[in-house]
């Protein structure tokens, strides 16, 4: 992918030290992505691990991801590897993309929800990839927010969230990728895409030479129902959100505009309306408008407004992330 490469990080070695020890210790960290900001515990820890699912809200029977810092260590993590994984692994680690494998006995039930699979990913963030390193061990990390809300793009919002409930911060920078990573699955050695992410089912057929790779079955296997990221309402800001179509877009704008009703409401918009005062003008670049999402979506969430208005994003692979982000935004309970 063509992202910016990351800031340089204002972390020190006695602060990665540290971080490190803590998590040793059954603490939470919470340490930067290219993807967001995760809440790690030593995922060998079980009462890390339950302290994690404390803080997050989570229910117990969901899994997280175990983190990962070279690809050596795979195999202490998963067991009976599909050749199509190695391929993805090699291919895109460090990076966005989260593989659901058959996990070793290693690996504590408290992280996998009880299930025979685990999710390892790689991440390249170089603030990620040092405390891995300083860690020398597997770091459990959802992402650091409340269960269901918006995931944190930068340290801010972790202590807007997590404040008191994590024993450290470490603050990385703004995400440059700033949706999750793309989730793939195997069944029977082919590949199936449990969640979307800026890694596209197109860079991943075409490292496959794969024609057919499935999308999303959200509600049919046990593996995805178990997957916070399939229910239809996560990722959700507290403002009800709308996702409109540029005609319907335009219409609620005629409606209401100049009544004072449009006081009360935020946009995404892709060109600038002037009809709202809180419209936020988005990149028509999938990966710059990703990058900006979740911290846009909280500026409008802070703003005590009635209603959010985003207008509907291409439907392309490209686009495909950010798309299941704002259908799961806009899912009402
Ligand atoms: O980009 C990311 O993936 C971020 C950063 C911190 O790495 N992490 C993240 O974690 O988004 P979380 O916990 O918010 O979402 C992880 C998703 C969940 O939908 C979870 O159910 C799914 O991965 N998952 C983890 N292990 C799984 C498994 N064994 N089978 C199916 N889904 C799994
Ligand atoms: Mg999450």
């Amino acid at each position: 992918m063509t992202l910016p490469s990351p800031p340089s990080a204002l972390i020190t070695d006695s602060q990665l030290a540290q971080a490190a020890d803590i998590l040793k210790n059954g603490g939470l960290v919470a340490f930067p992505t290219e993807t967001v900001y995760g809440l790690g515990a030593n995922a060998e820890d079980t009462e890390a691990l339950g302290k994690l699912y404390t803080v997050k809200g989570r229910p117990g029977n969901h899994p997280v991801i175990v983190h990962l810092a070279s690809l050596e260590q795979l195999q202490d993590w998963a067991v009976e590897i599909p050749e199509k994984a190695w391929q993805l692994a090699k291919t895109f680690w460090p990076g966005p993309l989260t593989l659901i494998l058959k996990r070793s006995p290693r690996v504590p039930d408290a992280v996998t929800g009880g299930q025979d699979t685990v999710g390892i990913r790689i991440p390249n963030h170089p603030v990620a990839l040092a405390l891995l390193n300083a860690f020398q061990g597997g770091i459990a990390a959802p992402s650091a927010n409340r269960f269901g809300r918006l995931s944190p793009t930068s340290a801010a919002h972790v202590r807007q969230d997590l404040e008191s409930d994590v024993d450290l911060i470490l603050d990385g920078g703004e995400c440059q990728v700033g949706v999750e990573s793309t989730i793939v699955a195997f069944q029977n050695g082919q590949p199936v895409i449990l969640r979307p992410g800026m890694i596209t089912a197109g860079q991943i057929q075409a490292v496959l030479r794969n024609p057919d790779l499935p999308q999303n079955q959200a509600n049919h296997s046990s593996t995805v129902s178990r997957a916070p990221g399939t229910l239809a309402s996560h990722y959700a800001p507290r403002t009800p959100l709308k996702l409109l179509s540029e005609s319907e877009f335009r219409q609620k704008l005629s409606d209401i505009q100049k009544t004072s009703a449009s006081a009360k409401i935020g946009a995404l918009v892709f060109s600038a309306l002037q009809g709202l005062p809180h419209e936020i003008v988005m990149p028509k670049e999938p990966t710059l408008y990703a990058q900006r999402l979740y911290a846009d979506l909280r500026k409008l969430d802070g703003l005590a407004l009635n209603e959010i208005w985003v207008e509907a994003v291409p439907d392309t692979g490209a686009w495909a992330a950010v798309a299941d982000r704002l259908h799961r935004a806009a899912a009402q309970d």
